[in-house]
This record gives structure tokens, sequence and C-alpha cells, in this order.
């Protein structure tokens, strides 16, 4: 197939590119940067020059390429302080609404037939009962209100890839609580990291903010039962504790 990657230079773009050529397909990644196309070359992709924000460079990349799949893994999350985060995810919110919206219409426009889109199950459920949820549990009537612009732009990913009756949401068997696979992260991938210090909610409210708060205690997993169900769909790693040791 023929397979356009929106952030094929990304951290999971440089990991997808490559697996997807050596799959047999032919890959055609996006870059904002003429000086990347280089690193697309030798990923395998034909590079495309093109900024997700502006819809006629989009439509223009989309219509000459044809692919039969779009996979989008555009963000612009950069350093993230847990205090501000309205302001470190606005442009990442920008790719996940406007950005979706220009290459839906433009795949529309040229008869792409399917579209693969990440969203965060996490930063969504409601934040009270079990701790793994499915797209039948409720999400969070009273987000955060720094989290209320990254939920919206989350849901608007979700609710236009989903509208378009092209994709399912998809997810690992063993969600786990922040506090259990951070410092397990740290210790197996010996990132150099210190292992993680817990601190009483009044210390972290104080140097995390609200969102840095509920982001490392509240936050549910989501459950992969449906597309086990209906698409025999199986992860290569059914656990992060298998996927981190592997990483
Ligand atoms: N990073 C995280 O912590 C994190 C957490 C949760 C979920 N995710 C999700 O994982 C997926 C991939 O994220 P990642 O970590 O691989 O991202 P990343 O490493 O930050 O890469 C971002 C990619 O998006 C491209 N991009 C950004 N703005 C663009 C624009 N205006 N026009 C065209 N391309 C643009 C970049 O291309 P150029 O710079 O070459 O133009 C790059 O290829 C996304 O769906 C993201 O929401 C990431």
């Amino acid at each position: 197939m023929r397979v356009f990657v929106a952030g094929a230079t990304g951290a999971i773009g440089k990991q997808l590119v490559p697996r997807l050529v050596a799959a047999g397909h032919e890959v055609h990644g996006m870059t904002r940067s003429q000086s990347r196309q280089a690193l697309l070359h030798d990923l395998g992709a034909v590079p495309v020059v093109a900024d997700a924000l502006d819809p006629d460079q989009v439509a223009e990349a989309l219509a000459r390429v044809k692919p039969d799949v779009i996979v989008h893994q555009l963000t612009a999350i950069g350093a993230v302080d847990t205090r501000h985060m309205e302001r470190d995810f606005a442009p990442t919110n920008r790719l996940r609404t406007e950005g979706t919206d220009h290459l839906l219409s433009a795949a529309q426009a040229v008869g792409v037939r399917r579209f693969v889109a990440q969203s965060n199950g996490a930063f969504v459920y409601a934040r009270s009962g079990g701790a793994v949820k499915s797209e039948e549990d409720p999400l969070d009537p009273t987000p955060v209100r720094k989290m209320r612009a990254i939920i919206a732009a989350l849901r608007h990913l979700e609710g236009a890839v989903l509208g378009a009756d092209w994709t399912q949401g998809i997810v690992l068997d063993d969600p786990a609580r922040v506090a259990e696979w951070l410092p397990a992260l740290a210790l197996a991938q010996a990132l150099g990291a210190k292992k993680p210090r817990r601190v009483p909610l009044l210390i972290g409210r104080l140097f995390a903010g609200e969102c840095g708060v509920q982001m490392m205690t509240e936050l549910r997993g989501a459950s992969n039962a449906k597309a086990k169900r209906e698409l025999a769909w199986r992860p290569a790693h059914t656990s992060w504790r298998q996927g981190f040791a592997a990483a």
C-alpha cells in the first residue's frame, strides 16, 4: 500500500517509517523542513515538505501522493511544565484540531480508504470508578481547568476521525498507574534517572500544579477488549512491562 505518514520525522514516525518500508509499503513522509528530507530518505520514505496547519499545502501534498492510508502522528509536545499545560499544549491542540481537519478533508478529496490517528484515553475519562475504562465509560465531567483545551482537542480529533467512520481506538493489555510504571521505566531502562520520589499532595500541587497532580495520580487506563473482539487485534507487547524491556 501507499502510506502517507504525517509526523514521519518524530519519535514515533522514525520508528514507524522503516517498519512500514520493511513490510513492503511505499511510504511518503511529511515534514515542514527542507533540511529533514535527507532523514526521510535514510528512513526509506519519499519526503513530502508541507505544513500541516496550511490546508492548501496539505491538499496539494495528498493530491500528489494519492495514498491508500494516512497515518497521523503529528504533535508539538516539547518541554512541558504541568503548571502551564494550556500554554505548552497550544501548538499540539492546533495540530489535533486544525491539522486533523486539513488531513481529513484532503484525504476525502483524493479518496483515501484508511486514516489512522492517535488519541489519549487517559486524559479524557472520568477520574472516578475503576482503573480501566472502555468506550462506554463516562468522560470527565469536571476536567481540571488547565486541561480543558487539551481534552477538547483530543475529543475533536476522535470525533473527526471516528465521524469519518474509518478507524477504531486500540491500547495495550495492561494499563497501570503512573506510580507503578514510572519507577519501573526508570529502573528497567537505565535511563540514568533517579528513582522517582513520592511527595505529599500539597507539595505536588506546589511544584507540578493541579494538572500535574491529576496526571500522576488520577488518570485511568483504557480497555482494548473491543478491538480484540471486533478486529481480532493482538498487541505485539501485551504489557508495558515487556514493551519497556524490549525497547
Ligand atoms: N511525545 C509525547 O510525549 C506523546 C505523548 C502522548 C501521545 N503522543 C502522541 O504520539 C504521536 C506522535 O508523537 P511523537 O512523540 O512522535 O511526536 P514528535 O517526536 O514531537 O514529532 C512530531 C512530528 O510532527 C511533525 N510536525 C509538527 N508540527 C508540524 C506541522 N505544523 N506540519 C507538519 N509536521 C509537523 C514534526 O515534523 P517536522 O518537525 O519534521 O516538521 C514531527 O515529525 C502523536 O499523536 C502524539 O500526540 C505523544
